[in-house]
């Protein structure tokens, strides 16, 4: 049971019931912090856990201030959604495996892909369902994470566009991105362990029927986009195609679909990954940011 003021108004109080999750709309578009409810009981719970991702379907990102939950807690609530899976670059901690560790500090910058909207791994032919991220350490000012709603990204499309990419599928790499930074060697086995992946420019969300605008910075091309100019062009991405996806990857970056949250440690963030993506603010060196991460396995696209 929980108590959702996002149907009534959003500025007025919920009413507090003893044991209710509280419900508290972040914006009018996407994104609720979820108080009065503890996730290391919800790690036990599965109840309580099918509550939360009832309401993670419907807000896409649920906040939750100030959890004091532990790695084995987190991983535990995560797994009350599904199966975790590490990252093949960033690496997870060695005694709690699924949980991947995205620490930056001056001396060791892994920044190069932080500044980029994007949903988690969709170079993966089954990107991950969703995420749960904790804050272990913040910079006093900055280091916000922004999430965007990509269902009503699609929605808002003008209609020729939604014809025009009605059909289209494009090719998510990990080689392109991560995997650019690296010597040739060991670029090329990242790319023989994660082939590119293929998804539909259009996802239909498999719980609510949505339909979501699916491409994001790991987007390297359509796979079908043919036009008399990619006739005369070959495959040459940078005629139509290419401006094409980059206005659709662009549409992420539009404040009304968009969600922001000041960490503090203790800190926890659900997202789901199939209809958002998010951009991690690299506006704090040269101070510390230390976040956690378990992404749980999703399923294919089509
Ligand atoms: C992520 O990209 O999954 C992490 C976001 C963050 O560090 O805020």
């Amino acid at each position: 049971m929980n108590t959702d003021s996002s149907s009534a108004s959003a500025a007025q109080a919920p009413a507090v019931t003893a044991g209710a999750i509280q419900v508290h709309p972040s914006t009018c578009a996407i994104g609720a912090e979820l108080r009065n409810v503890s996730l290391a009981q919800a790690s036990r719970d599965a109840a309580l856990a099918a509550e939360i991702r009832a309401l993670l379907v419907k807000h896409k990102v649920l906040f939750f201030r100030g959890q004091e939950l532990t790695r084995a807690e987190h991983v535990a609530f995560a797994r009350q959604f599904g199966e975790l899976e590490d990252h093949p670059v960033a690496g997870s901690d060695p005694e709690h495996p699924g949980l991947v560790r995205i620490y930056k500090s001056p001396d060791a910058p892994n920044d190069r892909y932080e500044n980029g909207w994007h949903s988690d791994a969709t170079w993966r032919e089954k990107p991950p369902f969703g995420c749960v991220l904790r804050c272990v350490e913040c910079p006093p000012v900055g280091g916000d994470t922004m999430w965007a709603n990509m269902v009503l990204a699609y929605e808002k499309l003008p209609q020729q566009i939604k014809e025009k990419i009605a059909g289209l599928r494009a090719r998510h790499s990990i080689e392109a991105t991560f995997g650019a930074a690296m010597p040739i060697e060991k670029r090329l086995a990242l790319k023989a362990q994660f082939p590119d992946a293929e998804h539909p420019v259009v996802r239909t969300h498999p719980d609510t029927g949505e339909k979501i605008l699916f491409v994001n910075a790991f987007a390297t091309h359509f796979t079908n986009f043919h036009t008399p100019d990619n006739v005369r062009y070959g495959q040459d991405y940078t005629q139509g195609g290419s401006a094409l996806l980059q206005y659709l990857i662009n549409q992420a970056a539009i404040p009304e679909y968009q969600v922001r949250w000041r960490w503090q440690p203790g800190d926890v963030v659900m997202w789901d990954n199939r209809s958002t993506q998010h951009y991690a603010v690299m506006d704090y060196p040269p101070c510390h940011r230390k976040m956690e991460r378990a992404g749980i396995r999703g399923e294919a696209t089509w």
